[in-house]
């Protein structure tokens, strides 16, 4: 049973009529409100985190039956579960009496949830089980208007499940288009073109999620932001070339690249920095404890193969951006929860190998022990440098009277920034095309009338 969304978001609408989108979003710049202002931040929670397909979860994270973890989209809290038949679902965290969230855990098992109010008990599949007294009650419990409201697309690619309330959104497929090459390619590195989340760093800045969407994929600051990371990893007297260090000098001449890939995705991609050939990744990984320990005991077991094994352990040099939530940065996932205009929380979780055929011969929990340690290194090294930039930006924009926020590196440079047949807009490193490029999408999304809708079970 599908049930249009009508006055829930016509007030936010109306809030945000007299806009003028053209003015806010020009070729060059951005204004400040649409880092800023209350209602602008209100009206992406149907225009953006409503209309398009925003990331939940990993099938790794509900892997059997009734299975739950709760997440957000937007500002809705989800219960993100495979219900007791397998199906995965997205429902409402949010009892259809008076409101409260049903489920406060971060993650469990359960075939239904029992709200912690009044007692109203829900299966997994959101269809109300049991009411308390019911005798008290004159009304038809049998009407669908008493289950749990659920959204009505959930849709997983290789394992990454997105959702979305908009039933006139393109399919899943259609919708990532030609950054599922690069996804696969993330994958298919992997035994079994498989990977399973596991534990993750919780970080929450005090900024828009903007702010980290448009740095996601900078080439620009990596030297200057992160040169405590970088001369921490290259410190030591026998290495030399660790991490990030392809972004010293000039990095626009180094073999990498930024590529726009429509629907507000993009794509930064620095593998051709790095040597081929087997070990190739491992040799610039920065050193950290325990590493060589780990190497040394790989390499006596598996003489030359322990190479490849090692590049597993080792962070792959890409930045692959899903719109508007969602990061594959080294080995980690990385997902963006907007949690007011100014307030975001940024969520780092780990992958871990899964080797189900035991084609790695045994090493699969060393590997995974050697990749914790190398994700650990980003979220807590590097990535407080980049929140620590965001609250500054939030804090320097209060400046109402100084209205332009500037992306236009690389614009207008002939030559520079090149379009192929299929559309794919690619850059030098630092460009920021495709910060111009999003936030047009960004712009065509706030103009357009989504059509938004919700589920319950008949
Ligand atoms: S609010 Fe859930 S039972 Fe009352
Ligand atoms: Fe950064």
């Amino acid at each position: 049973m599908l049930e249009r969304l009508n006055t829930a978001s016509a007030r936010t609408e109306r809030a945000v009529e007299h806009y003028d989108w053209d003015e806010l979003v020009q070729d060059d710049r951005v204004h400040r409100l649409i880092y800023t202002d209350p209602a602008i931040f209100a009206a992406e929670m149907t225009h953006i985190f409503g209309a398009v397909w925003v990331y939940l979860g990993h099938e790794s994270q509900i892997a059997n039956k009734d299975d739950f973890i709760t997440v957000r989209l937007g500002l809705r809290p989800i219960i993100l579960l495979r219900d007791s038949q397998g199906r995965i679902r997205a429902l409402f965290n949010r009892c259809t009496h008076r409101g409260t969230t049903l489920c406060r855990r971060d993650k469990g098992s359960a075939r239904f949830f029992q709200c912690p109010y009044h007692g109203w008990s829900f299966l997994n599949t959101g269809k109300l089980r049991s009411v308390p007294w019911p005798d008290g009650y004159a009304c038809d419990f049998k009407d669908a208007k008493f289950n749990v409201a659920q959204v009505p697309r959930v849709e997983s690619y290789r394992g990454f499940i997105f959702a979305t309330l908009n039933a006139d959104a393109p399919s899943l497929p259609e919708y990532l288009g030609p950054i599922t090459k690069p996804i696969d390619e993330w994958l298919d590195r992997q035994p079994g073109g498989k990977i399973a989340v596991c534990e993750a760093n919780r970080l929450r800045y005090k900024g828009n999620w903007k702010l980290a969407y448009d740095n996601s994929g900078d080439g620009y600051h990596v030297v200057f932001s992160h040169r405590s990371l970088l001369e921490m990893e290259n410190r030591q007297a026998d290495v030399a070339n660790k991490g990030m260090s392809y972004y010293r000098g000039s990095p626009d001449n180094a073999p990498m690249y930024m590529a726009y890939m429509g629907h507000g995705h993009h794509f930064k991609d620095k593998r051709p920095n790095i040597e081929k050939r087997a070990g190739g990744l491992w040799a610039v990984e920065g050193p950290h404890p325990g590493m060589e320990h780990y190497a040394e005991a790989l390499r006596r077991r598996f003489g030359a193969e322990a190479e490849e094994i090692l590049d597993l352990a080792s962070s792959e040099p890409v930045n692959i951006n899903v719109f508007p939530n969602f990061s594959l940065l080294g080995n980690h996932i990385q997902v963006f929860e907007p949690l007011a205009v100014d307030e975001t929380n940024v969520t780092w979780y780990g992958t871990a190998v899964v080797d189900e055929d035991g084609a790695l011969g045994g090493a699969v929990d060393t590997i995974n022990a050697l990749r914790m340690r190398t994700q650990e290194q980003f979220p807590n090294f590097g990535e407080v440098d980049d929140l620590a930039n965001f609250e500054e930006i939030q804090r320097g924009l209060a400046c109402q009277e100084d209205e332009w926020v500037y992306m236009h590196r690389g614009l207008g440079i002939p030559g520079r920034v090149k379009t192929d047949e299929a559309g794919v807009i690619t850059a030098p490193a630092t460009d920021e095309a495709f910060m111009r490029e999003y936030i047009k999408e960004w712009k065509r999304l706030m103009k357009a009338t989504p059509k938004l809708v919700v589920q319950r079970e008949p």
